[in-house]
């Protein structure tokens, strides 16, 4: 067998993706690491023992790297599944499933000593512990557990607000109603990015005015913000906790129990656009070095 190594890669092009890309391949190049670019598992179809993309078998591959958040559907993310049973990928399938999943990743969390909101899972038609629960918080937040963007997040103030959206939760096609306690906070978090168990860098996110979400999908900006050891420390552990090789740990401070709390742990957080870089946020070739390194690891030949 060649010590040549081959791995395969799906990384955004928007948002500077594309610049990124090519870099990363270079580094890889570097070390003699081969890199199959665009390999977009939409287009995969599998044969017997093999999973083809464009003649390629991807089941063959030392390694396969995937980074692209906003294109991932039910299929690609069944033959990533099916992949990673035979190769190791960036993240791992469970990892990334983890993470894709708020309850899932906050009950990890929880149990692996991570401060959380406080919240409560129960079955849609269990109306009774919703009713007892925002009896209980007064103020409280209904997720989807497969949601982003801050999308269909729905702040429920009275038991009047909830009963409104029963009917709703109702004709989705879920069983599961997911609510977290809302936490009076000062409408900024911290986004921390660790790759390989290392911190790569820190920025901050402000709600706009008139609304309590600090995504950019709802209005929200982006700050240069120093970060602390605590909250270092906190995202490490977390991201130990959920197995994910690289993340993003969403982090606000609860002003009412004076801690940090984790919000979510994202598997596939952006690199810094453009625009991000020119305010200062200058980690990407950080981020980038650490990936490297990650798969050059990862894919290192045992019996050479
Ligand atoms: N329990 C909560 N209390 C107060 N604000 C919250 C709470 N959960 C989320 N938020 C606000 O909503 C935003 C989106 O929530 P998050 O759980 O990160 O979901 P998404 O995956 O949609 O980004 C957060 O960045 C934060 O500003
Ligand atoms: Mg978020």
């Amino acid at each position: 067998m060649s010590d040549k190594r081959t791995i395969g890669m799906w990384l955004y092009k928007n948002g500077g993706g594309e610049a990124i890309g090519k870099k990363i391949i270079k580094q890889l190049k570097e070390r003699n690491i081969n890199t199959i670019d665009d390999i977009n598992l939409r287009d995969a179809t599998a044969k017997n023992a093999n999973i083809v993309h464009n003649g390629v078998k991807l089941n063959k591959l030392d390694l396969m790297f995937s980074y692209n958040a906003g294109e991932q559907t039910i299929y690609q993310t069944y033959i990533y599944q099916a992949l990673n049973r035979i190769i190791p990928m960036i993240n791992s399938y469970d990892a990334f499933a983890l993470t894709e999943d708020k309850f899932h990743t906050s009950f990890v969390l929880r149990n692996a000593g991570v401060n959380t909101a406080d919240y409560r899972v129960c079955h849609r038609d269990d109306t009774e512990q919703l009713r007892k629960t925002i009896q209980k918080w007064g103020k409280m937040v209904y997720k989807p557990t497969d949601g982003w963007g801050g999308v269909g997040l729905t702040k429920i103030e009275s038991e009047d607000n909830l009963d409104i959206l029963l009917p709703f939760i109702n004709q989705m096609n879920v069983r599961q109603v997911f609510v977290e306690k809302f936490i009076k906070y000062d409408n900024t978090d911290f986004r921390v990015d660790i790759v390989g168990g290392q911190f790569v860098g820190c920025y901050g996110r402000k709600a706009s005015g008139t609304d309590w979400r600090t995504n950019i999908t709802s209005g929200g900006s982006v700050f240069m913000r120093e970060c602390n050891d605590e909250i270092i420390n906190i995202a490490l552990k977390a991201t130990k906790a959920c197995g994910v090789d690289i993340a993003g740990v969403d982090i606000i401070y609860d002003l009412e129990k004076e801690e940090y709390v984790v919000l979510e742990v994202n598997g596939i957080p952006a690199f810094a656009t453009p625009e991000q870089e020119k305010m200062g946020l200058d980690f990407n070739d950080k981020k980038i070095k650490l990936i490297v390194d990650l798969i050059d690891k990862k894919t290192r030949k045992k019996n050479k």
